[in-house]
């Protein structure tokens, strides 16, 4: 036993907290060095087409300038890794195409030129003389306008696309009960706080980077390759990341321009992306249009699901929004198809965005689902339930640990859907028309891998332990969640740990994505400290007479308040301080690493899920959608901290209502760039959009997924969550939206007063 104060699981303050509200904690555009550049870059004005002349001579002479780079002076770079082959240590770049290449243009803001000046005034000023002229040619910025043709993706992530099982054709034309929708969503962009930003110094063939990223290591190995180095040259630091969401795990060329600016001055350059350079030159999320077809038997059961998508990609890269991975494996349907197409339209290459695919994914399926209840004459709630499999039916193997319909249980209970009346438009208030929906969630259960070393050390009269892993704190609580670990498996005090991450100099750690990284770090660090408990009781039993029944098993001791002791004599208890002083040894230390899993093992298959309960209230006049109370409740195996879980599940659930109401890249059609390329203008829910949300878990660990049995919980709050709202709507007012957002104009044309 460890014995001491219990922390996993119970609500901890973030140990980070203090330095954040204070401005203690250090962003990467925030960071300043000696004889710092400013740089600033030059983006394209046409979206397709070709550079035919630039003139740089204006800015090369406006006042401060140091450098301009284009295409023609940029020099030589190393090959690009591309992709996501090595999730610890491989990296990838955002887009295949070099920066500054060569002169085609593929999308608007599409980098042509880099100023760099001594001030950013400077910079901004010389930046808007560099003149361009440009050949434009024919472009496509939606998908509805794209040429074509639409091709068939093999595999993303090593899984296929187009998948088969049975015979849905056959099933679909035999159903007692049928439905076809089509359902799409817009493009939508991460746009986080913090502006993608990078600081690069060179010392001799020494690289250091300030990086605004959720994959230090990831970065490291693409400067490395970039500047020809070897990856123990490059250092990447990312301290505190301020909101990523996805968009900051691919290397921007942002990164790779400001070290090459940085060495051909021999000196620092800072790149701060402006607010619109983050919208058009780093990736979002595409396009989604899905249609489903379902059949079922009479009694509810599916027979037959087909879902066929289309997404869009870039001009020259492939990103897959994989909406299938949901609907392959939520429900028990014998004959099943999914084909999925792309098309390229004239944008940044798309990329990983809050629960990639399954966010559109559940949004299509978990309306389709509740259309098809009301088909059916069914609840909602005993349709999912009729169609619940134990096993995964993609790949057979059974959910290491499910508890989705307790969450339905739990979750109606709660919010009193059993007061529900299934009739659309039978719960208004007065002239508001209310409606309640309810919808599933779900995400996989990730783990990347990851090296966590735990030291143990003097520290005035006490001793201090420190965990450090190259992890980036993306905002969710890392520093607090490895804090706690720690202070639990060493039995001490949670003000005597420190956490360090974000730097690629520390011990291996996937990128901070897929929901991973505490599935991944966890085991890691509680491993550790396992170790150091058995260090600490080694050096107790050296010592003459210290301990009572000495060379008992270790899980008869206990750890607490820095402290060895033995309960038949708590009396007797050894300090860790102590210990060390006595041996001599400044300090221990132990490592220790989890494997690698990717949503299975050999045997189980690793899910999370959860159930949304949402109110909406509608104002017919104006069409004007406010969601009024949402329950939530998740099945996502331990809970580490709970202040932090319930944050997280909320904030996934705030962003399940930006999708809802609220997001969507607007891009002008006839010029090709996106037209609300702003916090202004590209819409997220605000305090007044958000009502109370109650979430609560089941508290089941996962101990066949990592042996803290935590799957993770960064994802699942969004997933599902436009759905809920979507049949919530449907409710309310007896309209289907089936397109996102769900906004005033799309309830007023559709006549929602009557
Ligand atoms: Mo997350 S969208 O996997 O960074």
């Amino acid at each position: 036993m460890t014995g001491g104060a219990r922390l996993i699981g119970t609500p901890v303050d973030r140990v980070d907290g203090r330095r954040k509200v204070t401005g203690a904690a250090q962003y990467s555009a925030e960071v300043m060095v000696p004889n710092l550049a400013h740089a600033v870059l030059v983006g394209s004005t046409v979206p397709s087409g070709r550079v035919v002349g630039i003139d740089t001579t204006a800015a090369e002479e406006a006042p401060g300038v140091a450098l301009v780079l284009t295409h023609r002076n940029r020099g030589p770079l190393g090959p690009l890794p591309m992709g996501l082959k090595d999730l610890v240590a491989g990296g990838t770049v955002a887009e295949s195409r070099p920066p500054l290449a060569d002169t085609p243009i593929r999308y608007f803001g599409q980098y042509v030129a880099m100023v760099v000046a001594e001030t950013l005034e400077q910079a901004r000023y010389a930046a808007s003389l560099v003149r361009l002229e440009y050949a434009p040619a024919p472009f496509a910025v939606v998908m509805e306008d794209a040429p074509g043709p639409a091709y068939r993706p093999g595999s993303t992530s090593g899984e296929d696309l187009q998948v088969r099982r049975g015979d849905p054709d056959a099933a679909l034309a035999s159903a007692d009960v049928r439905l076809d929708a089509t359902y799409r969503t817009p493009s939508e962009h991460a746009s986080a706080m913090e502006p993608h930003a990078a600081v690069a110094w060179w010392s001799g063939d020494t690289l250091t980077v300030y990086d605004a990223t959720q994959w230090v290591l990831g970065d490291r190995a693409v400067l490395a390759l970039a500047f020809g180095l070897p990856p123990e040259k490059v250092r990447v630091l990312a301290p505190f990341v301020g909101g990523m969401f996805g968009s900051k795990a691919e290397t921007g060329a942002h990164v790779i321009l400001t070290a090459l600016a940085a060495r051909r001055l021999g000196r620092p350059v800072k790149t701060v992306l402006t607010r619109q350079q983050v919208f058009t030159n780093v990736g979002h999320r595409p396009e989604t249009e899905q249609r489903f077809e379902f059949g079922a038997r009479r009694d509810g059961r599916l027979v037959a699901m087909r879902h066929h998508a289309r997404t869009h990609t870039a001009i020259d890269d492939e990103y897959v929004e994989a909406v299938n991975f949901t609907s392959r494996m939520l429900y028990a349907c014998p004959n099943y198809e999914a084909t999925h197409e792309l098309v390229r339209v004239n944008a940044m290459k798309p990329t990983w965005m809050r629960a990639p695919g399954e966010t559109p994914g559940t949004f299509a399926l978990e309306s389709a689902m509740d259309e098809f209840a009301y088909a059916l004459r069914m609840d909602p709630i005993d349709l999912r339930r009729r169609n619940d499999p134990e096993a995964n039916p993609h790949t057979g193997k059974p959910f290491s640990s499910k508890h989705l319909l307790a969450c339905y249980e739990r979750g109606g209970a709660r919010f009193g859907w059993a007061r529900r009346t299934p009739a659309p438009r039978s719960m208004r208030d007065g002239d508001t028309l209310v409606g309640w929906g309810v919808a599933t969630a779900t995400y996989p259960g990730y783990l990347m891998g990851a090296t966590v070393r735990v030291r143990l050390e003097r520290e005035n009269s006490g001793v201090r332990a420190t965990v450090l892993t190259a992890g980036s704190e993306i905002g969710t609580g890392m520093y607090t969640m490895l804090a706690l670990m720690a202070a639990e498996g060493l039995g001490l005090p949670i003000e005597r740990v420190t956490v360090e991450l974000g730097d690629s100099d520390l011990p291996r750690c996937a990128l901070a994505g897929g929901s991973n990284l505490t599935a991944s770090t966890a085991p890691a660090a509680a491993a550790s400290c396992a170790d150091i408990r058995r260090q600490l009781l080694n050096l107790a039993f050296a010592l003459p007479d210290a301990l009572p029944l000495a060379r008992g098993g270790i899980d008869d001791y206990q750890f607490a308040n820095g402290r060895i002791s033995h309960p038949a004599a708590p009396s007797r208890a050894i300090g860790y301080a102590d210990l060390l002083a006595s041996s001599g040894r400044p300090s221990l230390e132990a490592e220790a690493s989890t494997a690698p899993i990717f949503g299975q093992n050999d045997r189980y298959s690793f899910q999370s899920f959860g159930a949304h309960f949402v109110e909406v209230r509608i104002t017919p006049d104006i069409g004007r959608t406010r969601v009024s109370r949402v329950v939530s409740v998740f099945d996502v195996g331990r809970v580490l901290n709970a202040k932090a879980a319930r944050s997280q599940f909320i904030g996934g659930i705030v962003f399940g209502i930006g999708q809802a109401l609220l997001e969507e890249l607007v891009y002008d059609r006839a010029h090709g760039y996106p037209v609300n390329a702003d916090l202004a203008g590209y819409l997220v829910p605000v305090h007044a959009d958000v009502p109370d949300i109650d979430v609560s878990w089941i508290d089941e660990p996962d101990l066949n997924f990592n042996s803290v049995g935590c799957r993770g919980l960064g994802e699942i709050g969004i997933t599902g969550v436009a759905a809920a709202i979507a049949n919530a709507v449907y409710h309310a007012t007896g309209v289907r939206i089936r397109d996102l957002p769900i906004t005033p104009d799309k309830l007023l044309q559709s006549q929602i007063r009557h």
